[in-house]
């Protein structure tokens, strides 16, 4: 028997909104919309290029004219109320019919108060947390003048060589879901307009390259990489952002099937959907027709306004008037528009996010309880990696802080931080420092570079900045810090990324820590005292060699302005480690891609083994990452009991409850995420060898011990077939709970 859940509802969610009688927003924007030449209605679609990213400030007056005029719908990156008021006042006093513009920019991670990387934070599993960081960060952006963030970026990710990994929460279709419904409704309630993107596919990019070309089956679409935006769906989101890739060889921008077909039709999204930057123009390069016939398409495929490549305004007119593009079409996408500024309440007041003046530096902006709140979040996204007794540290004797990122602010924010203050960031010796109240000596040496003299300088596209140099030459910094870490009673190695490493178009070929920084930790290791190696990164690295070389390692990523604190914390146990990873550590480059919910094949290699003839292996490594999706230890123990369930037979409209005992067995009170994965025996095609299907994060004080329950319906254990129907197939399943995605600790049930 097959049951196919999603059209039936689909249908009937349309029937019950097209029978609804129009409420007081349909009659508004219909009055409006009746005044509204054919130029203004194609001004709403427009979102020309408006602010430096670094700056804030407008890249030409020419703006201020446009908007006078309507030709303008929203703009971006603009900086502070002062600027933002003054040209919000132009379109709303100047301009014919005064329509507000829909101000935004990129508030990834926080405002002025940063949080870590996205990559970081989904690593807390935490989304009581996620949501806070959206809510403080909207709070702070709304007060600043924005009205419109282009976050959450949902993009499942599984290629860690692609930089963007950084800005989303990692390689699962269920966990990336949690955090997408958490990210959406932090910004709603924050008052901000949430962009979800980048709809679709964009982190599936051929060897990733950023920016690269993507194919994919249907059904890997639907399982793996749509449910995300779905959930940002049925979250209310009320923008997309297409992404730059192509799916089915047509770019996402102009793809129908994608924008209409499923978007709409399938999920019912109501809010409008923008390009990603020049989006529109990058399909000339595509090669998908002129300038013109990609504008068109994009607005014919349900695109509805365009970022930058001012393609929509400058082809719309004429596309009318060759009977290429519908009345109707256009007032689709300018209708989707106004909503928008309607549900934000700027029609009432414009000015409404402008809050913060000279006279009102908003107390809320970068306040303490907000910085508080971002350590605390910071401290729960690390991930300790590796411990031999060795952490805690203790606050006395000498510690030694090495490593070009030990005493860096600017790199504690991490990719996409436009709004931070990068000099009041908190670097780990500065943590460290203040940690220690004086009851330890804390001496500093940089060590190294974060790249040799001979590696490419990698200069960041997004920020334009590059990565500080040091003017001594690698020999000198090593002998300085050889001669100061010879002092200590234990050495904190802080190597890693520069922040720049990361984010959008900073792929790399090879994700190994920089040479110049791996030959500084074997140096340190070579004096025999205990090493703590830290780790910054915006995506996991290849670190084999590395991990055994030291008795403890932690992965802070980039952790936001308060970095070095929470570090601090983390080390010497005031808070004790509770991340766990989200993607998975390649053990080399040539594992890539490599995620736990695989396949098994026809041919599967026997765990731990690295070669057995004719099976799907390596001839010189295992199939195992170095540390798996769900892994992260912490300062106590976990111990699991057996999984006991409620009924071996599911049925029908029933549920069933799976438990276990989960004791805390160590000597530390202590958090730990209880992970629940199912595998679908057999399957009408084949399913994967683990799929994550829920997760709690408890704490537990040292030797308490606690049952943790979840409950599983029918409709939880579904998965799509290529045309998007949700199938639910009866058969046998293992249901597994445990400390991470490697956990055996199984029982199986029936579904009938
Ligand atoms: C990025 C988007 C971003 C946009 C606006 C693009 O290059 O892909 O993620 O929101 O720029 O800054």
């Amino acid at each position: 028997m097959k049951q196919i859940v999603y059209p039936v509802l689909a249908l009937a969610a349309l029937f019950f909104a097209s029978c609804s009688p129009k409420s007081e927003m349909d009659r508004f924007v219909d009055q409006l919309m009746s005044k509204m030449t054919v130029e203004e209605k194609i001004g709403q679609l427009n979102l020309p290029v408006t602010g430096d990213i670094v700056t804030g400030e407008l890249k030409s007056s020419d703006v201020s004219n446009r908007v006078r005029e309507g030709e303008v719908g929203g703009l971006f990156n603009l900086k502070g109320t002062e600027s933002i008021r003054a040209i919000q006042k132009i379109a709303v006093e100047e301009s014919r019919l005064g329509i507000p513009l829909l101000i935004g920019m990129d508030v990834i991670h926080g405002y002025e108060t940063v949080f870590p990387i996205p990559l970081g934070l989904s690593c807390s599993w935490d989304m009581e947390a996620v949501e806070k960081m959206a809510f403080i960060s909207g709070q702070e952006a709304g007060a600043d003048g924005i009205a419109w963030t282009f976050s959450p970026m949902v993009d499942v990710a599984r290629d860690p060589r692609w930089g963007r990994v950084s800005e989303g929460a990692g390689e699962d279709p269920f966990l990336v879901s949690q955090f997408s419904r958490a990210m959406v409704r932090g910004y709603q309630n924050a008052g901000i307009l949430p962009c979800v993107k980048h709809f679709a596919l964009y982190g599936a990019a051929e060897g990733g390259r950023d920016y690269n070309t993507v194919d994919m089956s249907r059904g890997r679409m639907y399982n793996v990489y749509f449910p995300p935006f779905k959930a940002a769906v049925e979250e209310g989101a009320g923008s997309f952002m297409a992404s730059f890739n192509e799916i089915d060889g047509v770019p996402a921008t102009a793809n129908r099937w994608l924008l209409t077909d499923v978007l709409r039709n399938q999920w019912g999204f109501k809010g409008f959907v923008v390009s990603d930057y020049t989006g529109i123009l990058e399909m000339v390069d595509h090669g998908i027709g002129n300038f013109e016939q990609v504008s068109l398409r994009a607005l014919n495929a349900g695109l509805d306004m365009d970022m930058v490549s001012e393609g929509l305004f400058t082809y719309i007119r004429t596309g009318l008037e060759k009977g290429e593009i519908s009345p109707e079409r256009l007032d689709q996408a300018c209708r989707r528009i106004l909503e928008a500024k309607y549900k934000l309440g700027l029609f009432q007041d414009p000015y409404k996010f402008c809050r913060r003046s000279k006279e009102n530096p908003d107390s809320l902006i970068f306040s303490d309880p907000h910085r508080a709140l971002a350590r605390k979040i910071a401290a729960e996204s690390f991930v300790l990696l590796k411990n031999e007794s060795v952490l805690p540290l203790k606050k006395s004797g000498t510690i030694a802080v090495v490593g070009p990122l030990a005493s860096t602010r600017e790199n504690m924010a991490g990719t996409w931080s436009v709004a931070a203050r990068l000099g009041e960031c908190r670097s780990l010796v500065e943590g460290i420092r203040d940690a220690v109240e004086g009851k330890a000596k804390v001496l500093y040496a940089k060590g190294s570079n974060l790249m040799s003299d001979e590696q490419l300088e990698i200069r960041s596209t997004t920020f334009g900045r590059t990565i500080p140099r040091d003017g001594r030459s690698d020999e000198a910094l090593l002998r300085e810090a050889l001669s100061t870490a010879s002092r200590a009673d234990v050495i904190v190695a802080a190597l890693g990324e520069a922040s720049e490493m990361s984010g959008e178009s900073s792929s790399r070929s090879c994700i190994d820590i920089p040479d110049v920084q791996v030959r500084l930790l074997e140096e340190l290791v070579k004096l025999g005292k205990p090493v703590v190696l830290v780790l910054f990164n915006g995506r996991p690295l290849t670190i084999q060699r590395e991990a055994a070389m030291v008795p403890a390692l932690l992965d802070v990523w980039f952790g936001g302005s308060e970095s070095g604190d929470a570090i601090a914390d983390v080390l010497f146990g005031d808070v004790n480690p509770s991340g766990k990873l989200t993607m998975s550590f390649p053990k080399n480059m040539g594992q890539i891609p490599i995620y736990y919910a695989h396949k098994n094949t026809g041919r599967p290699l026997e765990k731990g083994k690295w070669f057995q003839k004719f099976r799907s292996n390596y001839l010189d490594v295992d199939n195992e990452p170095l540390f798996p999706f769900g892994y992260g230890l912490s300062y106590t123990s976990f111990e699991y009991g057996p999984v006991q369930l409620s009924t071996e037979k599911l049925s029908g409209s029933g549920t069933l409850t799976a438990s276990v005992t989960l004791k805390n067995t160590g000597e530390y009170d202590g958090k730990e995420v209880v992970q629940l994965y199912v595998r679908d025996l057999v399957g009408s095609v084949t399913r994967p060898v683990k799929e994550l299907k829920g997760f709690q994060k408890l704490l537990l004080k040292a030797g308490e011990s606690t049952t943790v329950s979840f409950t599983l319906s029918p409709s939880d254990l579904g998965f799509y077939d290529a045309e998007g129907n949700y199938l639910i197939e009866p058969g046998d399943f293992q249901l597994f709970i445990g400390p991470s995605s490697e956990t055996q600790n199984a029982a199986t049930f029936t579904l009938e």
